[in-house]
């Protein structure tokens, strides 16, 4: 099996027979503390072809099954990340990480699923759908998709029909941003958001006001800054907090859920506490970058240094990074993803004379689950299974493939990490995975270590060599109508007659 897999990405050590897909599919984790979002304990973990057959202590198993001894050890879920751009078309170039060597970063880094955004070509849903199904053959871990809708008609209509009842997908992003490209006016996000009730689709929105971004742009050039601070200097958190208190009122006025990815801002996540509070359903989901960094990189006289910086919405000043950590340790915030976007230093420098051009982007498939165990875990803002829950099940449960994904429980896949609390990280572009030749947590270090990862019953990640194929990756189907639905129709109908009672009660009167 060794010349199936890809250079530089095949263990040594394991030994041969472990190797490929005919590798042993009965493994047995001993003596770890297995975690869910609900719990934690002592335990065993018996998988057999890539499903968690039990769990319970003292598990005997005969001599044809691989023994991971895990004691003293977390075993968890494997890690889902909500949010990634793999060989995305962005910005007149494409992201340098496709769906191997992303998902070769994720799983090194104790990710096991990712759901990635298709994005429509010329606006056709199902062209768009093709090109990412075709991009995503060579995938060696599991996969979802969420569509992006960039133009609306009658077939935009027709195909998200499709999309959620045959296809598998349940949710559709608007970008309120990217003027010229990607933006969607308010006329188009009210439609969207119509039809994804309808179907049972989560709407989710990329929530800063394009118009304003645009001007802002135009002021910053006007004033002579073309480096990467005017980046920052140009869209700053009110406008992400206009967008964000936008699209949750018009999500309230339609009656639908909300997702709102990339939570940068203090003023986004008070727009979101605010709405939840007032009882709306609205997911919150702060990513990596915004929660750890700050925006004093993007200040770095060293352009290559500035411009891997930068992505939209933009990172913070100090505090905005704290404010969403407290957020998120309340669950004010739901889940980290990481909006995974990479290019290289030569694909940055695109924008060297002018920010504007500077694709949008940064790193962090690879990183997630570290920097949320040493920020939130470590420094005792969170539990255990609130991690667990942050990185993993409420992913699961929000795109409705829980408890197949975000569970350890007999009968859901074996994608599962053993993270070592006593061992340490390290960050550095020398050694990560991914094809980008930056890293914006280049130096960083910190508290525990993912030192397996077991994806679909395969040990893919273990002794720091990565063991993957293309190919072995499936497409997970999410159905639509998740738990952010239940009862909508109930509140539809409580709604309607509260419209009607007066209408009545002045009939009567005249
Ligand atoms: O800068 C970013 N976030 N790039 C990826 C596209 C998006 O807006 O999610
Ligand atoms: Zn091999
Ligand atoms: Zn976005
Ligand atoms: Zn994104």
């Amino acid at each position: 099996s060794v010349s199936n897999e890809i250079p530089g990405f095949c263990a040594v050590g394991y030994g041969e027979s472990e190797c490929g897909p005919s590798s042993s599919s009965k493994l047995l984790i001993k003596g770890g503390t297995v975690v869910n979002a609900d719990r934690q304990e002592v335990a065993d973990v018996y998988i057999e072809d890539g499903i968690i057959v039990s769990v319970q202590p003292n598990i005997k198993v005969g001599d044809d099954v691989t023994v991971l001894d895990a004691t003293g050890k977390y075993v968890m879920p494997g890690g889902i990340d909500p949010h990634t751009h793999l060989e995305m078309e962005f910005m007149g170039t494409e992201t340098i990480d496709d769906f191997f060597s992303g998902q070769a970063a994720a799983l090194s880094g104790g990710t096991t699923m990712h759901i990635d955004f298709v994005i429509p070509v010329n606006g056709s849903l199902s062209a768009g759908f093709e090109a990412y199904a075709k991009k995503a053959k060579k995938s060696c871990m599991d996969y979802g998709f969420h569509m992006a809708i960039t133009k609306w008609d009658e077939y935009v209509e027709r195909e998200m029909e499709i999309m959620v009842k045959e296809k598998g997908i349940n949710s559709f992003k608007f970008f309120l941003a990217y003027k010229g490209s990607l933006m969607i006016n308010d006329e188009l996000l009210l439609k969207g958001m119509k039809a994804c009730k309808s179907l049972g689709a989560l709407a989710m929105v990329h929530a800063e006001n394009g118009d304003a971004v645009a001007e802002g742009q135009k002021k910053m050039i006007e004033l002579g800054i073309t480096g990467p601070e005017g980046h920052v200097l140009s869209r700053p958190p009110v406008l992400e907090g206009e967008a964000t208190g936008r699209a949750i009122r018009l999500a309230s006025f339609v009656n639908t859920p909300l997702y709102v990815v990339h939570v940068m801002s203090i003023d986004a996540m008070e727009e979101i506490a605010k709405a939840r509070k007032a009882g709306q359903r609205v997911i919150g989901e702060p990513v990596v970058s915004g929660l750890v960094l700050d925006d004093s990189g993007l200040w770095d006289p060293d352009f290559t240094i500035a411009a891997k910086y930068v992505m939209s919405p933009p990172i913070r000043k100090q505090g905005h990074n704290k404010a969403l950590q407290a957020a998120l340790s309340t669950g004010l915030l739901q889940l980290v993803g990481t909006d995974h976007c990479t290019f290289n230093s030569t694909q940055k420098a695109l924008g060297i004379d002018d920010f504007r051009k500077i694709p949008n982007g940064v790193n962090g498939i690879e990183e997630r689950m570290h920097l949320v165990w040493d920020t939130m875990v470590e420094s005792g803002k969170i539990s255990v299974t609130d991690y667990v829950q942050i990185t993993s099940t409420e992913c699961a449960r929000i795109f409705n493939i829980y408890p197949r994904k975000g569970a350890i429980l007999a009968g859901s896949d074996a994608d599962i990490i053993i993270l070592n609390p006593n061992s340490s990280f390290q960050i550095t572009a020398e050694t990560h995975h991914s094809r980008t030749d930056t890293n914006v947590y280049e130096g960083r270090r910190g508290k525990g270590k993912v030192e397996v990862t077991i994806a679909g019953g395969r040990v893919v990640w273990k002794d720091g060599e990565l063991k993957v194929l293309p190919g072995t990756g499936r497409y997970i189907e999410m159905p639509p109508f998740s738990y952010l639905f239940n009862g909508i129709d109930k509140a539809d109908a409580t709604y309607l007659s509260s419209l009607r009672a007066p209408v009545q009660r002045f009939k009567a009167a005249t």
